[in-house]
């Protein structure tokens, strides 16, 4: 399965659209115009997926790049994410900034939207904004829907709500469908609950942070796998997270370096290679909202 992957290799959603394997995110460029150049880049060395979220303030200047990529929008998932900190995380919030998105990108629809994090409203705050996402996909707005840095509490509570929604909204499909799920993820956090939870489900699984931000680059296990291969470590990284099954959605603002990046369908790595990188740890290196209570 793996030695086929291309970078035009897709993952079948639940709801019915196909999710490309590699993403390139873009948290929060600066400058902000820096986006266009950079998506534009990504687009014309094969990326079709950009990742972006309203938090980072600069999902306009993402969506600028499809424009200035000349690839057809319709060959492209972009994604975003809700909310933000300033607006309220609950229903009205959530509708409004879906709005805000598609003014924003000049988009005349998102590929995928995910709530971004769990905490800040409660279940209340959670049930609204998903109602509001569920909404967005029956106005045509958006096609599929997810979440981020859910823990598994959150999760379970959500499949609660879908059904609460169906009993309110009139039946099955009306609760809606979670198609992707998007956490850290990378050898040294590899999260086998939550992983669990969503391949029961045939939920994608999205890995961010896939390079661990450069901070293992000189891990030896890493390192030997890179001379071996021939390849650098963030390739190496990369390639174990494709054949771990995930999405990696990996960020440069260096066009080296997106280049780079995107070098990882020539080489495969052995089970034994992709088993041996991975480790027990919990090493976070950016934020962890999976393990919030449902009160908050
Ligand atoms: N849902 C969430 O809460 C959440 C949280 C964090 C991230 N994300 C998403 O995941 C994406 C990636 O995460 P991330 O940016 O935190 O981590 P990452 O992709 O693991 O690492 C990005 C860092 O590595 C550097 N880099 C990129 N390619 C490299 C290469 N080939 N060699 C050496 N260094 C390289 C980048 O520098 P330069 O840019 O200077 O090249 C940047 O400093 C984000 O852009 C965002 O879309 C989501």
């Amino acid at each position: 399965m793996a030695s086929k992957l291309s970078i035009s290799s897709t993952v079948k959603l639940n709801s019915g659209f196909e999710l490309p394997v590699l993403g390139f995110g873009l948290t929060c460029s600066r400058p902000k115009d820096k986006a266009t150049e950079v998506c534009s880049h990504a687009l014309k060395v094969g990326y079709r997926h950009i990742d972006s979220a309203s938090a980072y303030h600069n999902q306009g200047e993402s969506a600028a790049g499809i424009a200035a990529s000349g690839v057809p929008r319709e060959s492209i998932f972009f994604t975003t994410k809700v909310p933000v900190n300033d607006k309220p995380f609950d229903y009205d919030g959530v509708r409004e900034l879906v709005d805000t998105a598609l003014a924003q990108t000049k988009l005349t629809y998102l590929d995928l939207v995910l709530i971004h994090w769990p905490h800040g409203n409660g279940p209340n705050g959670r049930k609204g904004a998903w109602r509001a996402l569920v909404e967005a996909v029956e106005a045509g707005k958006v096609r599929s829907i997810g979440v981020s840095n859910y823990g598994v509490q959150h999760l379970n509570e959500l499949e609660g709500h879908i059904k609460e929604l169906e009993a309110e909204r009139g039946g099955p499909g009306k609760g809606g469908v979670i198609s992707v799920g998007q956490w850290e993820l990378h050898p040294w956090l590899m999260r086998p609950d939550i992983v669990k939870w969503c391949r029961e489900r045939n939920i994608a699984v999205e890995a961010y942070c896939p390079i661990v931000r450069g901070k293992r680059f000189d891990d030896p296990k890493l390192q030997a796998l890179a001379s071996k291969h021939g390849k650098t470590p963030a390739q190496i990284l990369l390639r174990w997270s494709l054949q771990q099954g995930f999405v990696p959605l990996v960020k440069s603002v260096t066009l080296s370096r997106i280049e780079e990046n995107a070098g990882v369908f020539d080489f495969e790595l052995s089970d034994d290679e992709v088993k041996d990188l991975a480790t027990d740890e919990y090493s976070v290196c950016s934020w962890d909202p999976t393990v919030k209570p449902l009160e908050e």
